[in-house]
């Protein structure tokens, strides 16, 4: 694995790949990598990419002025490691100037996707996600380029960007990888104390209930939102940020239950913030099956 720590070297190496007919892709991660991250490399090679690139780049433009940019977790010699063994081709490894030099002044604004849930919380986080992601884009030039499902908003983001750019990528997203108890791999899962961790799951056991009410034909949203809620509750010290039935395209309420959906919540434990989602396509939900599309 070569280790790339500038602009011009990671350009270098990738004209390289191409010049061989090789197909780039490009895993952008923050590091502190886990399952999550590397099984992005195995799909990045299913879908075609024989020429892996991976960055790592804590990106201090998606974080909040209170959030945790100062202590998220890092661990280089451990990232260098896995990602030796997947036999990832070059690490992109660039320091803040790299990505952000002297003057930098540009910021991507995803309108309309960004309204709810994560962007109305997390104020500036996805003009944060879309500016380095598309810098990233622009460095490597990959022919596709890899995401987490588990960051589904930032999956819409980036995928409207995409569109609306016309930015010659092929976008895919990877399903989340999970624990045993069905907690999603997070870098800051590292947060929790021993007691949290044990506690965390009940976010994901109340998404869990909220699809098996739509697959069951519930099709009232407050109903639905009112026994996730519930469940997450029965776990002492979650304390609930919002959980919600969504429209996956817009992030928006659902205008029916003719169409896929996602339930998506997001739960504080201590001072750990966790989210996740579970995406219910068309042919599950019994009102679907029978509406016309
Ligand atoms: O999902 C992440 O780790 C980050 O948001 C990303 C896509 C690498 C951009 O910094």
């Amino acid at each position: 694995m070569i280790l790339a720590r500038t602009v011009a070297e990671v350009r270098e190496r990738v004209a390289g790949a191409r010049g061989e007919g090789k197909v780039v892709g490009l895993v952008p991660t923050m590091g502190f990598l886990h399952e999550g991250h590397l099984s992005l490399v195995d799909v990045a090679r299913q879908g075609g990419a024989d020429f892996i690139v991976v960055s790592i780049f804590v990106n201090p433009k998606q974080f909040g002025p209170s959030e945790d940019f100062g202590r998220y977790p890092r661990d280089e010699a451990g990232d260098r490691k896995q990602l030796e063994a997947r036999e990832v081709d070059v690490l992109f490894l660039p320091d803040a100037s790299a990505i952000y030099p002297a003057g930098f002044s540009t910021s991507v604004h995803v309108g309309g996707v960004t309204a709810r849930l994560e962007g109305q919380r997390r104020q500036g986080h996805f003009d944060g996600v879309a500016t380095v992601v598309l810098k990233l884009f622009d460095i490597v030039q990959p022919d596709l380029a890899l995401f987490g499902r588990k960051d589904a908003q930032q999956c819409a983001v980036i995928e409207r960007m995409v569109r609306d750019l016309d930015i010659p990528v092929r976008l895919i997203f990877a399903e989340t990888v999970r624990e045993g108890d069905g907690l999603a791999l997070s870098s800051r899962n590292s947060y929790l104390s021993a007691e949290e961790r044990a506690l965390a799951p009940a976010l994901h056991r109340g998404l869990k209930a909220g699809e098996n009410a739509i697959v069951h034909g519930v099709d009232d949203v407050g109903e639905i939102e009112r026994l996730m809620q519930r469940i997450m509750s029965e776990t002492a010290r979650v304390e609930i940020d919002y959980v919600e039935v969504i429209d996956p395209q817009t992030f928006d309420r659902p205008e029916d239950f003719h169409r896929d959906l996602m339930v998506a919540g997001a739960v504080k434990l201590g001072r750990t913030r966790l989210i996740d989602n579970i995406r219910i396509t068309r042919d599950r939900i019994p009102h679907a099956k029978i509406a016309p599309r």
